[in-house]
């Protein structure tokens, strides 16, 4: 076998390199996530699974804004910044007898592996549009992205069930899976073991009685078992709390605050705890908006682990998440403001009042010719970047916008969602690729309509 070259091995250093330097930022909690058709991810009360090295993130779609049931979405990344839209992975089934139509409630969707028959198996609250049904429903598929078959639903133990998660001990030779739901409205607790085959429940080895806790996500590290919660308070954001312990089956230690209660959770509730590489977990919450469902996000933020398995996360606006390590770490951005000597306005794009806008304005009519267009922004490699863009939208639905890197290197229609007004601002995140220095052009335009108001562009740098 003939010797590698210097070269070669040169460049197998730099792959990793960039792979390892190469992080993206995350926004928790106010910005939209836009997938990578531009789209923002419609994944509610979610859950992940990682096969390989990507991962899957299942959730509700919430795209009509209600709480009734017409999708379960799959998402897949490999850095869990960057969201390729997949396929609804179970959709309402329509007719006479059907459990799961759009009348129906599916809720905190969770899928798990099984090894031994290679079949994905997913577990979800199943709920009357009233709440008044109170099952669990089980979906299985011999692929991740399914389309998931109905199994049908139940009764654990003939009382009800709502909020729930189901959870696979990856340690575990037997590779266990574990279920945690409420029952008696929310009051008691239960613990179960699931059956080999993840189809059925085998034994409830506890109940926590009188709790009144909801919205689980269980996680291990160094083999201590953590559960973190919330309480039970409609969509309102709440102080949520964790336990742990040596078995599944307890003692299980008192419950502490997972964040300091002035702040509810960072405004979220727990869906998931992510497993990072080297022992290291987000946490993944839900900002939930009551009044339209599909307007809630996503609080993602990084575990902290204290002394005497203590655990807590704290506020960061903007983080990057290296995949390769789990390694956070707060990261900054550059505004470039839209009425900002870098920012051209072409066409009949034109300067509009915005009292929630940076500066008091923005710029509109961008559309049918007009253009936004920002010179010498600056990118901190060649690489791509996640670019958060503020807007106003001050339709009752979408708009639309093309974003145009360096002469259409780089192109994509994004979603702009509804801002509420035409003087009130959303956020939503993209990422964009850009070449190292000040040297990029980012235009704005639409060819068919108008596009939302642009107030900042925020590029984050590194
Ligand atoms: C962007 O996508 C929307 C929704 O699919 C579509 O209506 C619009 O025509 C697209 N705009 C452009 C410029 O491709």
């Amino acid at each position: 076998m003939r010797q590698p070259s210097l070269l070669f091995v040169c460049l197998i250093v730099q792959t990793i390199f960039l792979q390892n330097s190469h992080t993206l930022s995350i926004f928790p909690g106010d910005a939209y996530w836009a997938d990578t058709n531009g789209i923002p991810i419609q994944a509610h009360g979610g859950g992940f699974l990682k096969l390989d090295n990507t991962y899957y993130w299942f959730g509700e779609d919430k795209t009509e804004g209600g709480h009734l049931f017409h999708h379960v979405n799959c998402y897949k990344s490999t850095d869990l910044v960057t969201w390729e839209y997949v396929s609804h992975a179970l959709s309402a089934v329509e007719g006479a007898g059907s459990e799961i139509g759009s009348d129906a409630v599916v809720e905190r969707p969770k899928v798990i592996y099984n090894e031994r028959n290679r079949q994905f198996v997913m577990w979800f609250h199943l709920d009357s549009s009233n709440y008044g049904l109170a099952k669990l429903g089980i979906a299985i598929s011999n692929t991740v992205q399914g389309p998931y078959q109905y199994q049908g639903s139940v009764s654990p133990f003939d009382e009800d069930s709502r909020d729930m998660t189901v959870w696979v001990d990856e340690d575990d030779a037997e590779k266990s899976a574990y279920l945690v739901y409420a029952t008696r409205v929310n009051l008691d607790t239960v613990i179960a073991k699931l059956s080999s085959d993840y189809l059925s429940i085998q034994e409830r080895l506890l109940k926590l009685v009188d709790i009144h806790r909801e919205a689980y996500a269980v996680f291990k590290k160094d083999g201590l078992f953590y559960i973190v919660m919330s309480r039970a308070t409609g969509w309102d954001s709440n102080t949520n709390e964790y336990m742990y312990s040596r078995s599944m089956s307890g003692p299980w230690s008192e419950r502490f605050q997972v964040a300091p209660s002035s702040s509810n959770t960072f405004d979220s509730q727990t869906n998931y705890v992510v497993p990072l590489p080297d022992g290291k977990f987000m946490f993944a919450g839900d900002r939930w908006n009551r009044n339209d469902l599909s307007d809630s996000r996503y609080v993602w933020l990084p575990i902290q682990f204290g002394s005497e398995n203590t655990i807590s996360i704290s506020w960061s606006a903007q983080f990057s998440l290296d995949i390769a390590t789990g390694s956070t770490s707060d990261r900054s951005s550059i505004a470039y403001d839209s009425r900002s000597p870098e920012a051209e306005l072409v066409g009949g794009a034109t300067v509009m009042p915005c009292s929630g806008c940076d500066n008091g304005d923005s710029v509109g009519y961008i559309g049918m010719g007009g253009k936004l267009i920002f010179r010498g922004v600056r990118g901190s490699q060649n690489a791509i970047h996640s670019v958060l863009i503020r807007y106003a939208n001050g339709d009752s639905t979408w708009r639309f916008a093309t974003l145009k890197v360096n002469n259409g290197a780089w192109e994509r229609n994004i979603t702009f969602p509804k801002s509420g007004g035409g003087q009130v601002t959303k956020q939503i995140v993209v990422q964009v690729p850009l070449n190292q220095g000040a040297v990029n052009e980012i235009e704005i335009s639409n060819e068919n309509g108008y596009g939302p108001d642009i107030d900042v562009l925020k590029v984050e740098e590194w």
